[in-house]
């Protein structure tokens, strides 16, 4: 007798996995508890309507991906391939969308897509995820992702701060609202239409139902045609646009490093302005790491009060992919410091000792040159090492009470207070929010 197996692209996760799992779970707890947000449980199976309504007739997620069956009284019931779908379901069920004031909800469980099983990419697969319902404000798309980078961080992810770096990279683009997207739709629709024999079989199909999707194929031949497309950017209504702007701007006081890709569009099909997603290049073809983004119009499309939304998700085997990697490659590369405290004279060097202990009680990891050679020096002391930043503290800072921060990489040169300087290295580094 052929021996029982679990199904492909589902998995076991043994006893010496869990303990990883649980430490995930723990901190994404923690941390959502922090951020005032409560936790939601929702079945597992669902009423099929609750996705064919949410994610689109057409999304690829419902017409390949959904398990789908009837059940024994013949109605039509899903695995829950998402839980946006399943929390918006549950928030009007339970009158939640007659309430005034904003709901903050997470969920952390199994989800399940019938893909194609390869690296990154399971039939079941677990997500953690927070949706928040009930506000319009530009600081809340910010505040999730500020959100996800966080959880990200805390677990032990590394993130990018700029372009090049390894690491996590926050991508972010508005999509608009849903008169936008009609006029996007119809203009990319021509545009693909007269490019139609160079594109991938998919996206000959994705430009009968959903033209938006070709922007992001990844396969060479659609990449060519889309650089040559218009984006979603070119179709923003001004209030659209404003609200995007205003969720820039809050990424940046929040310091939260992003980067524009006007070629975003998720494959789901319920947002409206902002979508995101955190790619990591180490997962290779599947490097999404989670997503997210604002849907305004879900909740009324499925029968509830109109109220503005925003969430994220993330996958937690991706997550362990990425440590692991981090893991492996941390093994052959040694990890520099993040600071290098340059002072300036044996007087200044008292106080930069100073500095230098605090920033290793604050978990940045620093060195000094006890010699206190000169700063051409140093400078070329900390470029040998790897720091990202230099703090320079000679008699012209101590006078001040300032220090000078240099970024290594840009050349750029700051000065803070020194009673501030811990912190804004902190947050320079994103070691904290
Ligand atoms: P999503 O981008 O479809 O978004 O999924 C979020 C994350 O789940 C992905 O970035 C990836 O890490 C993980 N994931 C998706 N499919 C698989 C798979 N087959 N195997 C392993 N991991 C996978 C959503 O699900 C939205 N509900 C996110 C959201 C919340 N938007 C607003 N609120």
């Amino acid at each position: 007798m052929a021996s029982l197996k679990a199904l492909g692209g589902t998995s076991d996760i043994l006893p010496e996995e869990t303990k990883r799992w649980q430490t995930l779970e723990q901190s994404a707890h923690r941390l959502f508890d922090l951020y005032g947000y409560q936790e939601i449980r929702t079945p597992l199976i669902e009423e099929a309507g609750v996705f064919t309504r949410s994610l689109g007739e057409a999304a690829e997620i419902v017409t390949k991906q959904m398990y789908l069956f009837q059940d024994r009284g013949g109605r039509q019931v899903a695995l829950r391939p998402e839980a946006t779908a399943s929390v918006v379901r549950a928030f009007i069920e339970h009158g939640l969308d007659k309430t005034s004031g904003v709901t903050r909800l997470y969920y952390l469980g199994p989800m399940f897509r019938a893909e194609r099983p390869q690296a990154g990419r399971r039939r079941q697969f677990h997500q953690m995820g927070v949706e928040v319902l009930g506000s319009n404000s530009p600081y809340q798309d910010a505040e999730v992702m500020a959100l996800l980078m966080h959880l990200l961080r805390d677990v032990g992810v590394a993130v990018a701060r700029q372009a090049g770096e390894p690491g996590a990279i926050l991508q972010v683009n508005n999509l608009g609202c849903l008169q936008d997207r009609a006029k996007m739709l119809e203009a990319l629709k021509s545009h693909f239409t007269r490019h139609q024999t160079e594109l991938c079989p998919d996206c000959k199909e994705r430009l009968k139902v959903n033209p938006l999707r070709i922007l992001d194929c990844k396969q060479e031949k659609c990449r060519s045609v889309a650089q040559g497309s218009t984006v979603p950017s070119e179709w923003l209504c001004a209030a659209c646009k404003k609200h995007f702007e205003n969720v820039l701007q809050a990424l940046k006081a929040l310091h939260v490093s992003y980067e524009l890709n006007l070629h975003l569009v998720r494959g789901l099909d319920y947002y409206t302005k902002t979508a995101f997603e955190v790619i990591h290049l180490s997962l290779g073809a599947q490097n999404a790491l989670g997503g997210g983004g604002r849907y305004d119009d879900l909740v009324e499309a499925l029968g509830g009060t109109p109220t503005p939304a925003v969430g994220f998700a993330v996958g937690v085997e991706r997550i362990l992919m990425v440590l692991k990697a981090q893991v492996e490659t941390a093994g052959n590369t040694p990890v520099p410091p993040r600071v290098f405290v340059a002072a300036l004279g044996q007087d200044s060097l008292r106080e930069g000792f100073g500095i230098l202990t605090k920033l290793r009680a604050a978990g940045v990891s620093s060195v000094t040159d006890y010699e206190a050679r000169p700063l051409k020096r140093q400078l070329e002391q900390a470029n040998k090492l790897g720091c990202g930043l230099v703090l320079i503290f000679g008699d012209v800072e101590r006078d001040k009470r300032m220090v000078t921060l240099k970024d290594m990489a840009s050349g750029e040169q700051t000065q803070v207070p020194k009673e501030q300087c811990i912190e804004w290295i902190q947050r320079r580094l994103e070691l904290v929010p």
